[in-house]
């Protein structure tokens, strides 16, 4: 059998070859906002209409959600990568949004020019090792030109577009 380290590196080999579409995670939270790119993102259920994403206990964002906040998840257009390295660790706070243009949208930080933004009731979360599977009731959707969106493979930015 494999060893618990061993796996660990499996998994994380094995998961270079899982193309995910970027995301940015924002909330908004007693006047303070947060944003945070994700990859470990999934659509949950058509009815209810729900989202969850998974959030390290470490992130900043993580203190906010857990006392309840909604959230917006954006999908990056495959010209925003700039924006996916400032929010992952390039620049923090406030300073995140000093990237991209930011519309505050029933009191969340909403990305302008992304792929789509869902805007998400906080429904319930679930901690599992490291993480906590936020689930979002999904409230409104607004989508921006063809689908085009940056995609995060075997380590790097990359679109699907030929
Ligand atoms: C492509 C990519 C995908 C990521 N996906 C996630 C994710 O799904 N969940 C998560 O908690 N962190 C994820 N991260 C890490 C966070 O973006 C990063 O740790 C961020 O700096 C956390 O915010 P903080 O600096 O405010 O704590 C990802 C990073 C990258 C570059």
């Amino acid at each position: 059998m494999t060893e618990t380290a061993d796996i660990s590196a499996r998994l994380r080999d094995g998961l270079r070859r899982l193309a995910k579409a970027v995301v940015v995670v924002t909330t908004q939270h007693r006047s303070q906002r947060y944003a945070m790119a994700a990859t470990a993102v999934s659509e949950l259920s058509m009815d209810p209409p729900s989202l969850l994403i998974c959030v390290n206990r470490t992130a900043g964002l993580h203190a906010p959600l857990a006392t309840g906040a909604g959230f917006c998840l954006n999908i990056l257009h495959s010209s925003q990568a700039a924006i996916a390295a400032a929010c992952s660790g390039g620049l923090t706070g406030e300073q995140r949004f000093e990237h991209g243009a930011w519309a505050n949208r029933n009191g969340l930080p909403c990305l302008e020019g992304a792929q789509a933004n869902f805007l998400c009731r906080n429904e319930r979360s679930i901690d599992h090792g490291t993480h906590t599977i936020f689930i979002g009731l999904v409230e409104e959707v607004l989508t921006s030109g063809r689908p085009d969106p940056l995609v995060y493979v075997d380590g790097r930015y990359t679109g699907v577009q030929e």
